[in-house]
């Protein structure tokens, strides 16, 4: 029997050893310590023993029910120690390793010349007038003194949505909106820069959409002169510092006298490059003072208040700006092209 107690011993200890998770050593615990284990089937032999030999045998017992207990939870303990450390080593986070980077996007470059035409403008007092893409043809023509069959409506060919309402061919729109709403209350003093769409075929220097900003200033006295000095500020905000503004003869509908205006080239200083074509100018913008009869048709009296207007196309301005040579740039989303503008980066 005791030799019994002695294998059984040495049994225990082997398979604890041998358990290598809580799971293997739970179960070592259950055949050993279990109310049907090894240690307790000893202790029900007990009965069988001579009197005499029943406390030696009792002691033996306990005694390998202590050092099985004893090495369990030693095993436990180590076991437990183990798993820690596996986990641990497998969910370590290397803070030395290089974050991944978050691409934020960048300004566009048509975005970027609306907002210095806006803070240049705004710095002068305007405000910044907004409106529908989608127009009555009444703003978009009518009220800008191009009536039904004027040969003007043939300068800018239209996306009709149906016969009274179309896609916005001009900012110009905006100016008639803003001219009716003023309801002849004076001054106006506004900018509107927004996208404007005509049916045009793409190329290097035609796209479908574009963006445009539309000037608008109507008060007393109001004069050519005020016109181009305004011009003349904006040229040298926008392209550097002594550029000089040169008015053409032109026509438009909605402006009387009309002008085309010429900037000096900013690449050669007006000396003549290939940018300008030797010609020491480019032309930038279609300005004027407002039509007499559009500032009736909006409730003004011309006799005793007049005004200029002007129309700048955006992606004119950013190609001369940043000498880029092709308009469909803008509007292929290539970010190697709009990385350029990354100031960040
Ligand atoms: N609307 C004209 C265009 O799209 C540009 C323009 C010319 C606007 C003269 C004006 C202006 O306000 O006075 O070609």
């Amino acid at each position: 029997m005791i030799e019994q107690i002695e294998q059984v011993l040495q049994e225990a200890l082997a398979a604890i050893d041998a358990a290598d998770t809580p799971e293997a050593l739970n179960a070592v615990r259950i055949q050993y310590l279990g109310k049907k284990g090894s240690i307790q089937a000893l202790m029900t032999k007990m009965k069988d023993l001579p009197k005499e030999e029943k406390p030696a045998f009792g002691q033996k017992v306990n005694g390998l029910k202590t050092a099985v207990s004893e090495q369990l939870e030693a095993r436990q303990a180590a076991l437990k120690e183990a798993v820690q450390k596996t986990r641990m080593a497998a969910e370590a986070i290397d803070i030395t390793l290089p974050g991944t980077k978050l691409e934020a996007g960048t300004t566009h470059p048509l975005i970027m010349i609306q907002q210095e035409l806006e803070s240049l403008f705004v710095g002068m007092g305007y405000k910044i007038a907004e409106g529908p893409e989608v127009e009555d043809d009444y703003y978009n023509f009518e009220l800008a003194n191009i009536p039904q069959d004027h040969p003007a409506r043939d300068m800018q060919d239209t996306f009709y949505i149906d016969p009274r309402t179309l896609l916005r061919t001009h900012t110009t729109a905006m100016q008639m909106r803003e001219l009716e709403k003023a309801k002849g209350g004076l001054p106006i003093k506004l900018i509107c820069p927004g996208k404007v769409y005509r049916r045009d075929d793409d190329d290097a220097t035609h796209s479908h959409q574009f963006m445009q900003c539309e000037g608008l200033v109507v008060g007393e006295h109001i004069t050519l002169a005020d016109l181009k000095g305004t011009l003349e500020y904006m040229a040298n905000t926008m392209f550097g510092e002594g550029r000089k503004v040169r008015f053409r003869p032109s026509y438009f509908p909605f402006t009387e006298p009309s002008v085309e205006v010429d900037v000096s080239c900013p690449f050669c200083n007006g000396k003549g490059c290939s940018v300008c074509k030797g010609s020491g100018w480019i032309e930038i913008l279609g300005a004027g003072m407002v039509h007499p009869h559009v500032l009736e048709m909006n409730g003004f009296d011309p006799e005793k208040c007049s005004g200029f207007a002007f129309g700048v196309g955006l992606e004119r301005v950013a190609m001369l700006k940043y000498g880029i040579d092709d308009i469909r740039n803008f509007y292929m989303n290539d970010l190697r092209f709009l990385k350029m503008f990354d100031r960040f980066d």
